[in-house]
């Protein structure tokens, strides 16, 4: 295993406001962060011309009781105005046929804003949050807090609504690229010799 320090060997020396490890380590950081595989979500925001929203990797759940959950936002993202506008938001748990729509969301061919929601179906939570139809599950919440901390927001929701999709296989990215945790339902169903019962 090697091994990359992080703190600067000159620990004494005074050191620029924000500054932690010096560049050339960040690559480092970068390469382990990859292998860290996670579950791919769409955050949605906005309502009507206003809708927007990003794929992320960050989403965690904060506490059961109450039900809240938390993302890390980039503050330069064209996101962020509009959750701190809107100050409510919801997360669609992608499925693994959902690629395009995490595409989408990450804006890799240049849509912005409401054009991301093209080619799928919307539904509108109680918070007026859009809902992805076919998602894995959708929680629909309220900003409980915005963190600022370095190049991102911290962003704590308290959920109000929680929908329920299929059993489908997850999608999640790992070094880099999307991959595909479990089965399809309809595969499942079929390998089981289910189908058409
Ligand atoms: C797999 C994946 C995970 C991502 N995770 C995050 C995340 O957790 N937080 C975040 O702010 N951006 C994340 N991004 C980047 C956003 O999806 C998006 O590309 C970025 O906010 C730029 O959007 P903008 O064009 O609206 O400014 C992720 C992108 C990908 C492809």
């Amino acid at each position: 295993m090697t091994v990359v320090s992080l703190v600067d060997s000159a620990a004494a020396a005074p050191r620029p406001p924000g500054r932690i490890g010096a560049p050339a380590q960040i690559p480092s950081f970068r390469a382990a962060l990859r292998h860290l595989a996670g579950g791919v979500s769409v955050i949605t925001t906005g309502q009507g011309a206003d809708r927007t929203g990003l794929t992320v990797t960050s989403l965690s759940s904060l506490s059961a009781e109450p039900p809240t959950v938390m993302f890390g936002l980039n503050l330069s993202s064209s996101s962020f105005p509009v959750l701190a506008r809107h100050r409510s938001f919801g997360v669609n748990f992608l499925n693994a046929t959902q690629k395009q729509i995490a595409d989408r969301f990450a804006g890799r061919a240049g849509e912005k804003g409401e054009a991301r929601y093209a080619g799928a179906s919307w539904t509108t939570g109680v918070t007026g949050a859009p809902l992805l139809e076919g998602a894995l599950a959708a929680l629909d919440c309220e900003v409980e807090e915005l963190i600022e901390r370095h190049s991102h927001a911290i962003v704590i929701g308290r959920v109000r609504e929680v929908r329920l999709g299929g059993d489908d296989a997850a999608l999640v990215y790992w070094r880099g690229d999307y991959e595909r945790l479990g089965w399809m339902a309809e595969e499942a169903r079929t390998a089981c010799g289910l189908r058409g019962i």
